[in-house]
């Protein structure tokens, strides 16, 4: 920025500069809102409205590239509404920033949220059909994509946070280009970022013009440490205090790696603070910030201090750019995020502590030079950065399991598609590509050629991951389609269930006390009697609070289950498979069904028992010795009560490999699907295009034979 004047860089064959009118006032008595009107009047991307709607209207695409905190999330949106666009759709990564920002913009134009603004996260939809802007993560709006390919209802949609390279956003790019073709007339599509390759992204949508809205960040000087701390959270504090005793006014972020992290060290800091003799320093409000954070605590990020107090906020990296928290002036930085990586060959996650990228970095400084001259305390040499930071963050794409968006892609069933060769900004790796096809498979979705079979046709239309909707669809042929509901239910609301993630499983395990008898069975059937418990006293809030439950959480589960349900109805077309019950064997028997229908939904994850060891071995495509999670119901059941099969929900390293939320399940029940496995062959599942060789035969183990049973024939209740 020089002397006030902002400069936009049009990109389309050239650069331009140009000098933009001042159109705050203009802006002001349209909106008709007093309460944000200073704030979002100093907002750099309103200085560029008549630029921005100018080169929209020329354009299809259109790329905005702008500062964090600049008003592209916010802005934009009503920029285009002001101009008769609707109806316009808003894409978010993750939820908490879809409905934080609708909340921010409905308040701006003084409008009730759920009408003219409203916002769409999965299994909650607050918009109307007076909805003009709507919020949605970029999850939802695939899947609205499914229902209507066109996406005909909205004349624009915006991707936000392109930079962020979500999996979700980045298949959206791709059908978006594929969309404007088709929709060529009647749809804008703007892809916005805070630090994306703005050149990368124009040439991917054929060149279109990048719009760069530079924002007015000051200096921000960047302090490094002589050596990596031994305990960050430890130096985090330390550097916090000293901040806060020795520095002028303004508030600390602090960027920590998880919840578990934050909540510790927001209790530390508490206690020091308090500690501190009254009148030495300033007062202190010590605030945490993170994707799971109650609506009613993350409204708080957004209200200003009281004089003579500084706020200390302690976030994930959601504080990035995804939330931008006004007032800050020094930033505490680890260098450390926590990303969820797949390995396709061993289809484990791992929750890893990894090393932030230099884009990362850079961005986290910035958000300490918003308001005035600010300092970043890097607690990492400045070697580190250098040397071992990677230039940007690798893209979700090329560290997720693909089972899910390759079962989207497939069910589009567009003729002009195919998955392999589908137009990515960053493809994934063939292998991770061969690994999902092989999942879904092995799951019933697509058949022996790689074609979606109508299962899963049906899986596709249901909002959860690849193996619950397969149980779904099973367990409705087994008359257990309500338990497996609420296990779908109570597994989506993980992270809202209890408080804190290691609490949750202690607590799980020794606060109910009265559940029926499922020993030996494992997690999901505790997930479920948890649910029926609950159910059996109408739903008591009560009840959640003496059990350790949290009550948001658990009112969560009975939406989710509801909306499941329905779906459901949708895809059976008719009633649902439910048995009438009375006697405890018929409930024995709905146990059952239910391990069955999940046997053959997680196909992909079983694992068999090892000989006199404490371990299983997982069968499949790569076999490897996991042990059951600590958290587990069964991890207390002594070794000869292990059962001899098992599925699990997901196996994580952490760092040894771990199976989480384990279910016991038949032998006769897994012998079908490993026959099945034996039947695979990779080369005709991706249409004849890549050849690898086939290594699932290697890990098959030698079964009897005998006692086999179909899979996807119930077993007789009266049996
Ligand atoms: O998208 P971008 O990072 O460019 O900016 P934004 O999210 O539109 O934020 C613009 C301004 O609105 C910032 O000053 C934010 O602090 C403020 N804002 C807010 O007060 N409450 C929200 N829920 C979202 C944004």
């Amino acid at each position: 920025m020089a002397g006030g004047i902002y400069i936009v860089a049009l990109r389309q064959r050239s650069f331009k500069s140009i000098q933009l009118d001042k159109r705050k006032k203009a802006l002001i008595s349209i909106t008709g809102f007093s309460l944000a009107r200073n704030k979002m009047a100093t907002l750099p991307i309103l200085h560029y409205e008549e630029k921005i709607i100018e080169t929209v209207e020329r354009n299809p695409v259109v790329v905005v590239i702008g500062e964090t905190g600049s008003g592209k999330s916010t802005q934009l949106s009503q920029m285009l509404h002001r101009h008769r666009y609707s109806k316009i759709a808003v894409t978010q990564p993750r939820r908490v920033a879809a409905v934080s920002v609708a909340r921010r913009v409905a308040q701006e134009l003084g409008v009730q949220l759920g009408e003219e603004v409203g916002y769409a996260i999965r299994f909650e939809d607050r918009t109307s059909h007076n909805t003009h802007i709507k919020y949605l993560t970029d999850g939802v709006l695939l899947r609205e994509s499914l229902a209507n390919p066109e996406l005909d209802e909205y004349s624009v949609i915006i991707l936000d946070e392109a930079h962020e390279r979500s999996l979700n956003t980045d298949i959206l790019m791709g059908l978006m280009k594929r969309l404007v073709k088709i929709r060529s007339s009647n749809l804008k599509v703007l892809i916005t970022s805070a630090t994306l390759d703005g050149d990368k992204v124009s040439k991917f949508f054929d060149d279109c013009p990048v719009l760069t809205v530079p924002g007015k960040l000051y200096p921000v000087e960047v302090l490094y440490s002589k050596e990596r701390p031994s305990s960050y959270l430890e130096s985090s504090l330390k550097t916090a205090l000293d901040i806060h005793i020795h520095q002028p006014e303004g508030d600390i972020l602090i960027f920590m790696t998880g919840q578990d992290d934050i909540e510790k060290l927001v209790s530390k800091l508490e206690d020091k603070v308090r500690a501190l003799e009254e009148g030495s320093c300033m007062d202190a409000i010590i605030l945490p910030l993170h994707g799971s954070l109650p609506p009613e605590l993350q409204v708080r990020i957004f209200k200003s201090p009281p004089p003579n107090c500084r706020r200390i906020i302690v976030a994930t990296n959601i504080a990035e750019t995804s939330l931008t928290v006004d007032g800050v002036v020094y930033v505490i930085d680890s260098g450390y995020v926590k990303q969820r990586q797949y390995n396709p060959s061993s289809g484990m996650y791992s929750l890893d502590v990894v090393q932030i990228s230099k884009v990362q970095a850079n961005q986290r400084a910035g958000r300490a030079g918003r308001t005035r001259p600010g300092k970043c305390y890097r607690l990492y040499p400045s070697q580190v950065y250098q040397e071992e930071f990677l230039d940007v963050t690798v893209p979700e794409i090329q560290r997720s399991s693909l089972a899910g968006s390759v079962l989207y892609l497939k069910s589009l069933d567009l003729p002009d598609i195919d998955i392999l060769k589908f137009d990515f900004l960053d493809p994934p790796s063939s292998e991770s590509l061969q690994d999902a096809l092989k999942q879904l498979y092995l799951i019933d979705a697509i058949d022996e050629n790689g074609a979606i079979a109508s299962i899963g046709q049906k899986m596709a239309e249901l909002p959860l991951e690849p193996s619950l909707a397969r149980t779904l669809i099973e367990a409705n042929n087994y008359g257990c389609i309500s338990e497996a509901l609420t296990v779908a239910a109570m597994l989506s609301a993980e992270t809202t269930l209890l408080p804190g993630q290691r609490k949750t499983d202690r607590k799980r395990k020794h606060t109910i006390s009265n559940l029926p008898d499922g020993s030996g069975l494992g997690d999901h059937i505790q997930l479920l009697q948890i649910y029926e418990c609950w159910d059996q006293t109408d739903y008591d809030i009560g009840w959640c609070k003496d059990n350790g439950l949290q009550v948001r959480g658990m009112l969560f589960v009975r939406d989710v289950r509801k909306q499941l349900s329905q779906i459901m109805q949708k895809i059976a077309k008719g009633p649902l498979g439910v048995r009438a019950k009375g006697k405890t064997e018929e409930f024995q028997q709905d146990y059952r069904n239910l391990r069955k229908a999940l046997c053959v939904g997680y196909a992909n994850q079983l694992a068999e028992r090892k000989m006199h060891h404490n371990g299983y071995r997982t069968l499949g495509f790569h076999a490897q010795v996991v042990q059951v999670h600590p958290s587990s119901v069964m991890s207390t059941d002594d070794l000869g009560k292990f059962p001899d099969y098992v599925v699990y929900h997901e196996l994580i390293a952490t760092p040894r490999p771990y199976m989480r939320y384990v279910c016991a399940v038949e032998m006769r029940w897994v012998i079908p699907i490993i026959n099945k496995l034996k039947t695979l062959d990779v080369y005709k599942l991706s249409g004849g295009i890549h050849h690898v060789e086939d290594e699932s035969e290697k890990n098959l183990p030698d079964l009897p034979k005998k006692d086999v049973e179909v899979a996807g024939t119930a077993d007789d209740p009266q049996s």
